[in-house]
C-alpha cells in the first residue's frame, strides 16, 4: 500500500489541470450499454474508479478500449453477453448498480449484486429499485442479488422519488430512455452530471428535456446509436485545489474550472476570506488575508456538495474563530475528524454536526485515509501544518484523484509517493 509523505508550510503558486469528471465519466461508461454501437468518450479520467468500471463492462460482453494510444479517449461497444454484475466488483465500487437500468431496459433482464454499506454510511439502493418497479420492472432480492425482470419491455410513468438521489436519477434516467412512452422524473437530482449525461444520451438519440432541473422527462426510442463524447470538468476536483490555494495562503489557476459548476462552495470561500475569480476557461483562487470561521450545511446540489465537505473540515480548521458543519447526505462521513484532531485540530462531532474551534497552526502526523474525499483533507491538512506528514491508505485517494503528487508539487508542496 502506497503513502505519501507531505512536508508543510509552503504556499502553492501556479496552474493545475482539472481532469474530467469521476461522476460524470462512470455514467457515461454505463451509458454504452444502452447501444451496440461504438460511444467514445473523451476527457476521460485515469483513475481507479474508471478503471473498475472498465472492468464491469468487459463482464458484461462489451470492449472498452482507447482510441488512438490516448488513454483519455476510451470507446465502448459491442453485445452484451452477461447480464449479471458480480458481488466482487460492485463491492468494490457502488457506482456499479448503475448497470441495473440499462441492462434491464436494453436487455430485459439483470442480475446485480447488492452493494453493501460502506464507510460513510448505510447507502440503500432501494429509491433505484422503486423507480425501475414504477417502469413496469418485476424485480426479487435473493442470496444478495438483485434479479430484475421486464420482458415486455420497461413502460414509462411518473416517478416522484422521495429524495433526490444522484444515482436513482441516473439509473431511471438511463434505463427510461428505452422504455414504451414517456417517463416523468419529479424531484430529480440536479447535479450538473445530470446535464452531461443527459447530453451524451441525446447525442445517442434519446429524448431527454429538463436535465439539470428537479422534473426530467423522458420520451422513450427503440434504439440507441453511437456517439462522441466529452466528460465534463470535475468541478469536485477542481473544488479540491481551490482549498489547496486557500489553506496554503497561495494562489492557483486552476484550468477547466468552472465556478458556475461550484456556486454554494464559491460563497463558502468567499465569506471564508478567500477570493475566486473565473478567467475565461480558468478558475483562480488566491488567499491573502486571514481564514474566517463559517457555518456550512450539505444539501443535494445546487447547495454545498457532501463531497467537500471534508476539504473544508481541513480547511476551517486553521480559520480564525468557530465554524460548524452539518452533514445532512451521509450519516458517517465524519471519519476524517479523529485524524485532523491528532494534527492539532479542535474538532468535536455532535451528531451530525462538527463544531471546528480554528487553531493557529496544525502539526504533521502519521494518519490513515478513510473514504475518497477524507483522504484529501489529510492532504490538504498534511500542505499546512508544521513538520511531516505520513498519510498511508493512499489507494482510497487513487480512486478518484489523478496524479494528485504530481499535480501539487508543480506547484510547490513538497509531496511524495512513497511505495511499500
Ligand atoms: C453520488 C456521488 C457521491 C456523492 C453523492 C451525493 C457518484 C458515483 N457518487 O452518490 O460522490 O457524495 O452522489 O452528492 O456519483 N439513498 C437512499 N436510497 C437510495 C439512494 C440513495 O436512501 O436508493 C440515500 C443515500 O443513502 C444517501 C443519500 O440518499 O444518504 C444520497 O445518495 P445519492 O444522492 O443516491 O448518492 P450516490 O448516487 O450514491
Amino acid at each position: 500500500m502506497d503513502r505519501f509523505i507531505i512536508r508543510g508550510g509552503r504556499p502553492l503558486h501556479g496552474e493545475i489541470t482539472i481532469g474530467g469528471a469521476k461522476n460524470a465519466g462512470l455514467k457515461l461508461l454505463v451509458a454504452g450499454l444502452l447501444t451496440s454501437e461504438r460511444l467514445v468518450l473523451t476527457n476521460v479520467p485515469h483513475i481507479a474508479d474508471i478503471a473498475t468500471m472498465e472492468s464491469l463492462l468487459r463482464q458484461h460482453g462489451l470492449t472498452v478500449e482507447t482510441v488512438g494510444g490516448d488513454k483519455t479517449k476510451l470507446s465502448v461497444g459491442g453485445e452484451i453477453t452477461s447480464t449479471e454484475a458480480p458481488y466482487d466488483i460492485v463491492s468494490k465500487m457502488r457506482a456499479s448498480i448503475l448497470v441495473l437500468g440499462p441492462l434491464l431496459a436494453r436487455c430485459r433482464e439483470a442480475r446485480v449484486s447488492l452493494p453493501g454499506g460502506c464507510a460513510i454510511g448505510t447507502r440503500p439502493v432501494d429509491l433505484h429499485l422503486k423507480g425501475l418497479e414504477t417502469l413496469g420492472a418485476k424485480i426479487t432480492l435473493e442470496n444478495g442479488y438483485i434479479n430484475a425482470r421486464a420482458p415486455n419491455g420497461l413502460t414509462g410513468d411518473r416517478i416522484v422519488l422521495p429524495f433526490a438521489s444522484v444515482g436513482a436519477t441516473e439509473n431511471l434516467m438511463m434505463a427510461a430512455t428505452l422504455a414504451h412512452g414517456r417517463t416523468e422524473i419529479v424531484n430529480a437530482a440536479r447535479e450538473p452530471e445530470m446535464v452531461d449525461l443527459a447530453d451524451c444520451l441525446n447525442a445517442m438519440g434519446a429524448r431527454i428535456t429538463g436535465a439539470g432541473t428537479g422534473h426530467i422527462i423522458i420520451d422513450g426510442v427503440e434504439a440507441l446509436h453511437g456517439a462522441e463524447h466529452r466528460i465534463m470538468s470535475d468541478r469536485i476536483e477542481c473544488g479540491t485545489y481551490a482549498c489547496a490555494a486557500a489553506i496554503t495562503g497561495g494562489d492557483l489557476r486552476l484550468i477547466g474550472g468552472n465556478v458556475d459548476h461550484l456556486g454554494a462552495v464559491v460563497r463558502a470561500f468567499e465569506e471564508a476570506g478567500v477570493e475566486v475569480t473565473q478567467e475565461g476557461d480558468v478558475m483562480r483562487v488566491r488567499r491573502t488575508g486571514a481564514l474566517r470561521g463559517i457555518d456550512i450545511m450539505t444539501e443535494p446540489y445546487p447547495g454545498f456538495p457532501t463531497d467537500m465537505q471534508a476539504q473544508f473540515m481541513a480547511l476551517l480548521s486553521v480559520a480564525e474563530g468557530a465554524s460548524m458543519i452539518t452533514e445532512t447526505i451521509f450519516e458517517n462521513r465524519f471519519m476524517h475528524v479523529p485524524e485532523l484532531n491528532r494534527m492539532g485540530a479542535r474538532i468535536n462531532v455532535h451528531g451530525s454536526s462538527a463544531i471546528i474551534r480554528g487553531v493557529h497552526s496544525l502539526s504533521g502526523a502519521p494518519v490513515m485515509a478513510t473514504d475518497l474525499r477524507a483522504s484529501f483533507s489529510l492532504i490538504l491538512a498534511g500542505l499546512a501544518a508544521h513538520g511531516e506528514t505520513i498519510l498511508s491508505r493512499v489507494y482510497h485517494l487513487d480512486r478518484g484523484y489523478e496524479a494528485v503528487e504530481r499535480k501539487l508539487a508543480a506547484c510547490g508542496a513538497q509531496i511524495e509517493r512513497v511505495k511499500d
